[in-house]
């Protein structure tokens, strides 16, 4: 790296944390107001996160495999305490994430597993740093709808702003959105969806995937 792209570099750290803490201080005023956050206060924590996610993109391009102090988003429940075994299926898991399989899908009887090997195999790729971002969902307290996994998908990739666009754009723009970097989706609990319009959103993630050329890709990965 040069002694310019250096001091770049350096100077988009700074302004990261400044627009971190500027957003730290937004957040609290809105906790505080409540549901009464007036709209302008709403509007400027989006434009914040905004810029947030324009600085680490640019972070990003100028050195893609160094960015020790960046956390990539996830909302990943936590790896279950003393998980042991199944080393053959972590390691042939984490082959397929990496070989050419837009979707995984872990299946068998109830409480035999399923979703604590999910949860520790999508750590370990986080840990990995296979993807740009990692979106955990789950259909086990309630059954979601397609606009509930793009609010989620938002979210976790801090793109509130997103969650607020009428249905047909937030449809297209999520897909853009998971269309620029490799991120994995999972979920859990897979068989007890209804909504007919999620399977087709998985479906779409490949063939998204398939015109996909430039050495990215996108993973989901389903857990039933
Ligand atoms: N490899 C493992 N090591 C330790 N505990 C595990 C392991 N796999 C599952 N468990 C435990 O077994 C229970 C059922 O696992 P779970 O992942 O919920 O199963 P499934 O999703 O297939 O219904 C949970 O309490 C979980 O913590
Ligand atoms: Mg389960």
């Amino acid at each position: 790296m040069s002694e310019l792209q250096d001091l770049e570099r350096q100077f988009l750290i700074e302004r990261l944390k400044i627009l971190k803490t500027n957003l730290g201080r937004l957040e609290l005023m809105r906790a505080e107001y409540g549901i009464n956050a007036p709209l302008s206060l709403l509007n400027e924590i989006d434009k914040q996160k905004n810029e947030i996610a324009e600085v680490e993109e640019q972070l990003r391009a100028q050195s893609a495999a160094d960015l020790p102090s960046l956390e990539t988003p996830h909302n990943l429940p936590h790896a279950v305490g003393g998980f042991v075994g199944r080393a053959t299926e972590i390691d042939e898991a984490l082959e397929r994430i990496e070989g050419r399989w837009p979707v995984i899908c872990f299946e068998g009887i109830g409480g035999i597993g399923k979703t604590s090997l999910a949860i520790e195999v999508s750590h370990r790729a986080l840990e990995r740093k296979y993807f740009d971002g990692v979106i955990w969902t789950s259909a086990k307290d309630r059954k979601p709808v397609l606009n509930d996994l793009l609010d989620i998908v938002a979210r976790t990739l801090e793109r509130e702003n997103l969650t607020r666009l009428p249905k047909d754009e937030k449809l297209s723009a999520v897909h853009k959105l998971l269309r620029t970097r490799r991120y994995q989706v999972i979920v859990d609990n897979f068989e007890t969806i209804e909504d007919e319009r999620i399977l087709q959103f998985v479906i779409d993630i490949q063939v998204a995937r398939g015109r996909w050329d430039r050495g990215q890709s996108l993973a989901a990965q389903m857990a039933w």
